[in-house]
Order: C-alpha cells, then sequence, then structure tokens
C-alpha cells in the first residue's frame, strides 16, 4: 500500500511546459524488425517516395483551399463550394499516405515549411489570379503527382516481385 503511494507522488497534474527533449525517430529513417515481411532498404525507399507523395498531396490540397478563399468572378459561387470539395477529399488522401508512411516504419513529414523544401508543385504567388490560371495551376499540379505515382506504382510491383521470386527460391 505504502509502495503503491510512493510510486504515484511522482505524478503531477502540473503541465510541464518548455519541454524539449531529442527525437525518438529521426526523419528518413525506418524502424528496425517490424513484423511486416518487408525488408528494410524497400521500406526505406518506399517511405522516401511517400514522404514526395506527401509533399506533392498537401501542396496541392494547399492548392484548392487557397482557390476556394481567392476565387473571384462570374462562376464564383460554383467554384468556391468545388475547390473546397476537393480540398476535402485530397484533405482525406493525405492523411492515408501519412499513415501508411508510419505504418511502413517511418516518419512522415508534417509541417508547412518542410513541404515546402520537399515539394515538386511550382509555388503559387500570394495574390489572387484569375479563375483559367487558377485551373491551370490545379492541373499541373495534378500532372506532377500522377507521374510520380506511375512510377512509384512499378518500382513497388517491382520490388515485390522481386521478393516473390526470391521466396520461391528459397
Ligand atoms: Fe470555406
Amino acid at each position: 500500500m505504502e509502495k503503491h503511494a510512493i510510486t504515484h507522488s511522482h505524478i503531477s497534474a502540473q503541465p510541464r511546459f518548455h519541454q524539449r527533449v531529442g527525437e525518438i525517430q529521426p526523419y528518413g529513417t525506418v524502424n528496425h524488425a517490424l513484423p511486416l515481411e518487408l525488408e528494410e532498404p524497400v521500406r526505406l525507399e518506399m517511405t522516401e517516395q511517400l514522404n514526395q507523395l506527401l509533399a506533392d498531396t498537401i501542396t496541392l490540397r494547399d492548392l484548392y483551399k487557397k482557390s476556394h478563399w481567392q476565387v473571384a468572378g462570374p462562376t464564383f459561387y460554383q467554384l468556391h463550394l468545388l475547390f473546397d470539395k476537393h480540398y476535402g477529399e485530397q484533405g482525406e488522401m493525405v492523411d492515408s499516405i501519412a499513415e501508411r508512411i508510419q505504418a511502413l516504419g517511418g516518419v512522415s513529414l508534417a509541417m508547412a515549411a518542410d513541404v515546402a523544401e520537399t515539394t515538386k508543385i511550382e509555388r503559387p504567388p500570394r495574390g489572387r489570379e484569375e479563375v483559367p490560371v487558377q485551373l491551370s495551376r490545379l492541373i499541373d499540379a495534378h500532372q506532377v503527382i500522377i507521374r510520380q505515382v506511375r512510377i512509384l506504382a512499378r518500382r513497388a510491383a517491382q520490388l515485390s516481385s522481386g521478393m516473390t521470386a526470391r521466396t520461391t527460391l528459397l
């Protein structure tokens, strides 16, 4: 009974402010020995590629929100609603990609500054642009992602068949 009380005396309801200690896992690494039947080099390569995809998808998502806020002109109402719908859909994909990276034992990119340094999508100006330019930027951003996803899917299939071949040999 007394021992129990001693253990709990270390716990305080007072929040501890300004806590800063080292990371528990650095960016660009994967956990060892996860029971996924996926070798570490494969998980390392895939999490790196998925983080590129994540940075571009976050950028596309935010480009939809920028367009949603800044759109002007006779088609304002329809586009305002449409852009926000796509913002939501891209947001769901962002979460799926980020959580897949974590499930593979990696670390997901998250913050705007890191995303800005990583994305391959062209940076738009801060100011408002006309509708055809907004749409054009969105199409270009989708194209960047589609190109990359095709390469990534092929590479994942290649790694997967490589592993199957090795397993068959064993
Ligand atoms: Fe809104």
